[in-house]
């Protein structure tokens, strides 16, 4: 017995020393680098509570913001340079928000600890404060930090709103995510924020080109969503929540889950998820249990790690939307993951029409086809049913 406990002693404590160190990344990371003891979370958190006690819907803004900058060039807040050829810019970002929350904490941390803390860091401790406020911080995930921003866009390359379960397996995992971070990223990030009616109408109305709705959608689910879009004269603009349980479409939680179960779900990767063979048990398991902060907290912990510029790496940005002049001080090279390509990809960045898909990017050159458009592809994108524009 004592064996025993000693063992899983042990286990715990390796586990609580990989969750807080991974390569140059360390939670804390900021402790003791500013003057007067600044405590640069504490500031970000300032920033991000005053947002979220006027809109609650910062919380998706935010996930969804971080999600698309890891994605695309890993997590090195390249989403949010300014310019033409913007990751901004890009049709599969055109719905994404909360730019602005991330600039006002850079201000605010920028004014007690001045060119210290990277862009990529507020954008990864923002989320996890937003998705603290959401759920009242009954719990909370610690943040990694130490990234460094990097210095160009990067082609946007992001799964289509059609993406089959197998197909976005395969799109984790060239990010080096697991099935388990999969379904924890889209469950906690699908929880919570909004999509747009043209991004369902398949669903509602010629499901696989059958003229019929998707059988797999709830008739209740189906003839409100139908109401709110209708087959002609539907907005593109109109608000459809990701969870439908009222009660927490603010709260990022494992509501998700069970509404998938229910056959609840709005899109569709979401309810498939349900029904996988590879995702149902967990789906199913998540959506009993008490495990969904801690797993969710490790999946935003993976996904932070995704691409990172560590080190001397890229640089750290005094303001976010602009790249600072390059100086000896930061490397021009996009560092380990846009390898050599760095110039080809700003070049052949977003407006390209003939840009390569995965060759250029970080995507991983196995990527599958459905995931591999660049920002003028005419796949199915994110983007390509644009509400927004
Ligand atoms: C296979 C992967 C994914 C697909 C295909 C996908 C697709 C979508 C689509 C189509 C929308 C609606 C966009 C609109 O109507 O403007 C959306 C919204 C959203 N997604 Fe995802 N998503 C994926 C993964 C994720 C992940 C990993 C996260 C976060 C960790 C996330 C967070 C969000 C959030 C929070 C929203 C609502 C945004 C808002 O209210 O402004 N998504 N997603």
């Amino acid at each position: 017995m004592k064996v025993l406990a000693a063992v899983t002693l042990a286990l715990g404590l390796i586990l609580i020393n990989f969750s807080t160190c991974y390569g140059d990344l360390q939670v804390g990371f900021y402790k003791g680098k500013c003057r007067n003891e600044v405590d640069v979370e504490a500031i970000v958190r300032g920033a991000v509570t005053a947002r979220f006690n006027r809109d609650h819907s910062a919380v998706a803004a935010l996930l969804r913001l971080c999600f698309h900058d890891c994605f695309v060039n890993g997590c090195d807040a390249s989403i949010l340079i300014d310019g033409p050829n913007s990751e901004k810019k890009a049709s599969p970002n055109k719905s994404v928000r909360g730019y602005d929350i991330i600039d006002e904490a850079k201000a605010a941390v920028e004014r007690e600890c001045p060119g210290v803390v990277s862009c990529a860091d507020i954008i990864s401790l923002a989320t996890r404060d937003a998705v603290a406020l959401s759920v009242g911080w009954r719990w909370k995930y610690d943040v990694e930090t130490g990234r460094r921003d990097g210095l160009v866009p990067g082609i946007v390359d992001l799964p289509s709103s059609r993406i089959t379960v197998s197909e976005s397996i395969q799109v984790f995992a060239d990010k080096g995510l697991t099935v388990t971070d999969m379904v924890m990223l889209l469950g906690g990030g699908h929880s919570v924020g909004f999509t747009h009616c043209p991004f369902i109408m398949d669903r509602l109305y010629n499901f696989n080109n059958t003229n019929m709705p998707d059988p797999n959608m709830s008739p209740f689910l189906l003839s409100t969503l139908r109401s709110r879009c209708p087959p002609t004269g539907a907005r593109d603009n109109q608000e459809v929540n990701l969870d439908q349980n009222t009660f927490s479409a603010f709260v990022v939680d494992q509501s998700y889950y069970q509404q998938a179960m229910m056959r609840r779900a709005i899109l569709r990767v979401d309810q498939e998820l349900a029904f996988h063979p590879a995702t149902r048990d967990l789906v199913a398991s998540t959506a009993r249990g008490s495990g969904f902060p801690t797993q969710f907290g490790a999946a935003m912990n993976n996904l932070g790690r995704v691409g990172v510029l560590t080190g001397n790496q890229g640089q750290v940005r005094n303001r976010c939307n602009v790249v600072n002049p390059i100086t000896s001080n930061s490397t021009p090279a996009v560092a380990n993951k846009a390898s050599t390509s760095a110039t080809t990809t700003a070049a052949t960045n977003n407006t390209s029409t003939n840009a390569p898909t995965a060759t250029t990017n970080n995507a991983s050159t196995s990527a599958p086809s459905t995931a591999a458009a660049n920002n003028a592809n005419t796949s199915p994108m994110l983007g390509d049913i644009n509400p927004m524009a």
